[in-house]
């Protein structure tokens, strides 16, 4: 376990445009940063982060938090896993309280999972360098490829060498528990349960997630038999999501952000070749098709995609496969041909780092003239299969989201095919139509899904708005918010002043200043708070104040209890603070008139849960009003005359609460 020292400096130590910057490209608006949300797919960036705060909030998926938080949620980091993280990343050195041997075997598995595959890492790597079959096997093998040393050292190729149990007998040695050797792959079980070397006599390419920690592995075999496969990997398992990596991201993601552009290729060895050219800005999808994950995780840091292929058949095939999805997620795509069967690796090796970058920069072509074009090649005048073309090139065009980009590319592609503009757009139209069709349905039978299970957790878009808000938001022209009311929100209201505005004072004309905190709680004495994240944080403003002090904010951003947690972070990151679709001005204008009005805005809130409990009151005295017996009938009576009175009371103030 991990010293509550440590822990505590690190989450002094981390900075969240620092931790949340390392995967995201921030822009700055306002006093926020944007960007595009690493924990959903979009085009519009809708992820804003708060230097001042300390925390991230994305108005698109409802992400949120603190740094810590941001890595545990995407690097799928547990706790201990992520303060580590932090603490390397800030140089901070991290003292662990001594251990039980029991605390020991309980230890995270997936923690174990990730030293056990760093372990192996490191295993690989001296057998290359340190033994001498590795280095007149394995070594050699690599400098004959061409790689330079500080190439092979900074990717930790390493080499498995081969023989049955070499890492198995070692690793077992070292205390490392079969079943972990067994799931991340690096052995397999015979029939008799004993287990051999998943990758013996082959040279390896460890795989390392965003954040540099080996997550699985790539082994080549130096034989050239064909009967061999030519790379063996390491399986999926609870660290090793395949659909979630590209192999080099971690060695690319800076050059990738300043280019703003990346070059996709499809092996290991072409993303060692353009590192050693000098191109860093690259990513290799290993031989498989790509999936929406890695498209996300490239969007993360740019838009800007270039497909680079063999220029062989298979190639060529392959560029035009697999694309439909980058630009479905609206990346801008470009291909770049090899020629003669070349790959990027082979150019590169053959005819050097210069001739390279000067071929990548004059070969890019958008996708869609490419694809145009290498369909037109085939028609051979045939005016069926000509039609054909126009129709396949329309449908990548159809997937565009971007309007502009659309009528750019049917503009261009009408010269291409010599047809004219009209009849590409009513192709286009024709697509779109189907595709709107078949959008109702499933929105059709997504909403069937829906009404059955009515979604009573999911928060409304305009959780924390007051009318204030209420009013601005019509006014700038968005949607009409949903109207809620529920005691839940009015509960929340109240958190949403302690948390913000707890340290101020409400003016009161006459008798002067009234600080916010001991305002609300006193009167809110009466009322128990149903919502328990709410009544958490109330309470703990309410133990604080005994002692004339109020709570941190950031004790309640990582709180243990995610509820609580969660709350915190959305009453501070309020969406007129950050909704992206409030300008600078409009804000500043929105918070100073609740600044300025804090007194009303805390009476709103102090009435309207009064209120609310009064009329709880009334319905429960209407209940009993009908079973009850005669003499008690009295009482009753009297008693919801005065809830009534209180009543009109509390709902003549709110009404003239004058809301400037
Ligand atoms: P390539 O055959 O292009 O491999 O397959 P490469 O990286 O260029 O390797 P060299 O140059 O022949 O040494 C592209 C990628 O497909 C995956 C690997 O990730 C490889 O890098 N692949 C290929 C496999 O997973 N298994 C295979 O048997 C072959
Ligand atoms: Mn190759």
């Amino acid at each position: 376990m991990i010293k509550k020292e440590t822990i505590e400096k690190v989450l002094d130590a981390a900075r969240i445009e620092e931790v949340v910057g390392d995967f995201v490209d921030l822009k700055k608006r306002g006093t926020s940063l944007i960007g595009n949300c690493p924990f959903h797919n979009e085009k519009t960036p809708s992820f804003h982060v708060s230097v001042a705060k300390g925390i991230y909030k994305c108005f698109g998926c409802g992400a949120g938090g603190d740094a810590l938080k941001f890595v545990m949620e995407l690097e799928k980091y547990s706790y201990p896993e992520a303060i580590r993280y932090l603490a390397d990343k800030y140089s901070i050195p991290v003292e662990e309280v001594e251990r039980s041997p029991a605390q020991l075997a309980a230890q995270d598995k997936r923690e174990s999972l990730y030293v056990l595959s760093t372990w192996a890492g490191k295993y690989f790597k001296e057998q290359l360098w340190d033994t001498e079959s590795g280095q007149s096997i394995a070594l050699s093998y690599f400098k004959e490829r061409g790689y330079r040393e500080d190439i092979i050292q900074k990717f930790d190729l390493g080499y498995s060498p081969d023989q049955w149990t070499a890492l198995v007998d070692m690793a077992v040695e070292k205390g490392f528990h079969k079943d972990y050797l067994k799931e991340i792959g690096l052995a397999i079980e015979r029939d008799d349960a004993s287990l051999y070397d998943r990758f013996r006599g082959r040279v390896i390419f460890p795989i390392h997630n965003l954040t540099g920690r080996v997550i699985g592995f790539g082994g080549r075999t130096l034989k050239t038999e064909k009967t061999i496969p030519k790379y063996v990997n390491s399986p999926e398992s609870d660290i090793y999501h395949k659909s979630d990596v590209l192999y080099g991201l971690h060695f690319a993601k800076k050059a990738i952000k300043d280019n703003d552009m990346c070059y996709l290729v499809e092996g290991y060895a072409d993303v060692l070749s353009m590192h050693q050219a000098g191109v860093e800005n690259v990513v290799s999808s290993s031989g498989t098709s790509l999936t929406s994950g890695q498209i996300r995780l490239i969007s993360r840091f740019t838009n800007n995609v270039v497909i680079l292929y063999d220029g062989d058949a298979a190639g060529i095939k392959a560029s035009l496969r697999g694309t439909d999805m980058l630009l479905e997620e609206g990346l801008n795509v470009k291909v770049l041909l090899f020629p003669d069967g070349n790959d990027p690796d082979s150019y590169v090796q053959t005819y050097g780092s210069t001739a390279f970058k000067e071929y990548i920069a004059k070969h890019q072509e958008d996708f869609i003239f490419y694809k145009t074009n290498i369909l037109l090649k085939d028609t051979g005048g045939d005016p069926i299969r000509r039609a054909e073309v126009i129709r396949e090139v329309v449908e990548s065009i159809a997937l565009i989201p971007d309007e502009i980009k659309v009528s750019v590319f049917i503009q261009q592609c009408s010269h291409l095919l010599d047809i004219e503009e009209r009849v590409l757009l009513t192709e286009l139209n024709k697509i779109r139509v189907q595709k709107a069709k078949a959008q109702d349905k499933k929105i059709q039978q997504a909403s069937r899904t829906l009404n059955d299970t009515p979604p009573e957790d999911m928060p409304p878009a305009d959780l924390f708005l007051t009318d204030i808000e209420r009013v601005q938001d019509v006014s700038s022209g968005e949607e009409t918010p949903q109207t809620i009311t529920s005691d839940t929100l009015q509960e929340r209201e109240i958190v949403r002043i302690l948390l913000n505005y707890g340290e101020e004072l409400a003016v009161w004309e006459g008798d002067g200043d009234v600080p916010i905190v001991p305002l609300l709680l006193n009167a809110l004495d009466d009322i128990a708070f149903e919502d328990r994240a709410s009544a958490f944080i109330v309470d703990t403003f309410r133990r604080k104040a005994e002692y004339f002090e109020i709570p941190d904010t950031k004790y309640f951003f990582s709180h243990e209890d995610k509820e609580v947690q969660d709350l915190a972070i959305t009453c501070v990151a309020t969406p007129y603070e950050l909704s992206p679709n409030w300008n600078d001005e409009k804000r500043k204008i929105y918070v100073r008139q609740e600044r300025e009005h804090l007194r009303e805005l805390t009476m709103q809130a102090i009435y309207r849960i009064k209120k609310r409990k009064v009329e709880k009151e009334m319905i429960k005295i209407r209940e009993e009003l009908k079973v009850t017996s005669t003499d008690d009938m009295e009482i009753l009576l009297a008693k919801y005359q005065k809830l009534k009175e209180a009543e009109k009371v509390l709902g003549n103030f709110l009404g003239n609460i004058v809301v400037k």
